[in-house]
């Protein structure tokens, strides 16, 4: 299979990397510190056990003319700058290509939506985790399932097709039916607990869990997100969902979250399509969403502090 990579941060190049083994990977990115590093060394990966792997994807460029038409693209480029960037790599799809967001928070399928049509649109949720070491070498912080699905009812073969094709290459990927909101909203849960408040507070995930004060503030986020998901077509188990969302701080307790590296790096973080997409549908369903509110003024007013 032909998968371009538009991006190669920290999970594009970790998704790169393991897809290159079996598959045909074409990485594009606009930083040439990355690509240079790619082109010289291959992707390297340092895993948990102390290896360091380097994959070699079939191209690695800043000009996406040079990669023509994927079978599959898989984008990992923040949700304010991806339909920029789906435009300006529009060489990179066509009418067959597949186009698939594994990223956090609600909101990165309808900004492809801007460029692709809905049709070609995947989405899914990721357990890999990932810190950038230098450009083009990560640290592999986390694993586990890649789970992916299609509001289109008709591309559900496809999605096995990948989810065979992310197996082949030693990445556990589940082909799920209905709607993919649903992985979207569960891994959102997750994301709710724990990255607004490692932003804030740097620290490591565990500690949303382990201490009693953001373990309080997590549970009153996450139980405000269930309910605006309920109050929108979801139908999650309040105290299995929050449970579920501790569980990931506690499996991913070492990690440092994506919202924190953002705001260790003063880049502009997904506060808005995390818990801002709760408060906005939370205000269009008529469910309040008092904790969320103050969480997401926080992450706006440290980004003013860059
Ligand atoms: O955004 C992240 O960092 C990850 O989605 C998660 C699950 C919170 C683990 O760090």
């Amino acid at each position: 299979m032909k998968i371009g990579f538009l991006g190669c941060g920290n999970m594009g190049s970790i998704y790169a990397g393991y897809l290159s083994q079996v598959h045909d990977v074409y990485v594009f990115d606009v930083s040439e510190a990355t690509i240079d590093s790619v082109k010289k060394n291959g992707i390297l990966i340092d895993e948990p056990d102390g290896t360091t792997l380097s994959f070699r994807p079939k191209m690695a460029t800043t000009n996406p003319d040079d990669i023509g038409p994927c079978d599959l693209m898989i984008v990992f480029v923040k949700y304010m700058f991806l339909a920029d960037a789906l435009r300006n790599a529009h060489a990179m799809f066509d009418d067959h290509t597949m186009v698939m967001s594994l990223q956090n928070g609600i909101g990165n399928t309808d900004e492809i939506a801007k460029v692709v049509p809905t049709n070609q649109i995947l989405c899914g949720t990721t357990a890999h985790g990932g810190n950038t070491i230098a450009p083009g070498h990560v640290r592999h912080a986390g694993t586990g399932a890649t789970q992916i699905g299609t509001i289109d009812p008709a591309n559900m073969d496809k999605v096995r097709e990948i989810a065979a094709a992310f197996e082949a290459a030693g990445l556990p990927c589940d082909a799920k039916e209905g709607n993919p909101l649903n992985l979207v909203w569960h891994k959102l849960f997750a994301n709710i607990v724990i990255n607004a408040q490692t932003a804030l507070l740097n620290v490591q995930n565990k500690f949303t869990n382990d201490n009693e004060d953001a373990h309080y503030l997590g549970d009153k986020m996450v139980r405000e997100a269930i309910a605006v998901a309920n109050a929108t077509g979801g139908h999650f188990d309040v105290e299995e969902e929050v449970k579920g969302a501790f569980n990931v701080a506690v499996l991913t307790g070492e990690n440092r979250s994506s919202m924190l590296q953002d705001v260790d790096n003063k880049r502009r973080t997904e506060i808005d399509i995390i818990n801002g997409a709760v408060v906005k549908l939370g205000a269009e369903a008529g469910i309040p969403t008092p904790y969320n509110d103050f969480i997401v003024h926080m992450i706006h007013a440290k980004q003013a502090t860059y």
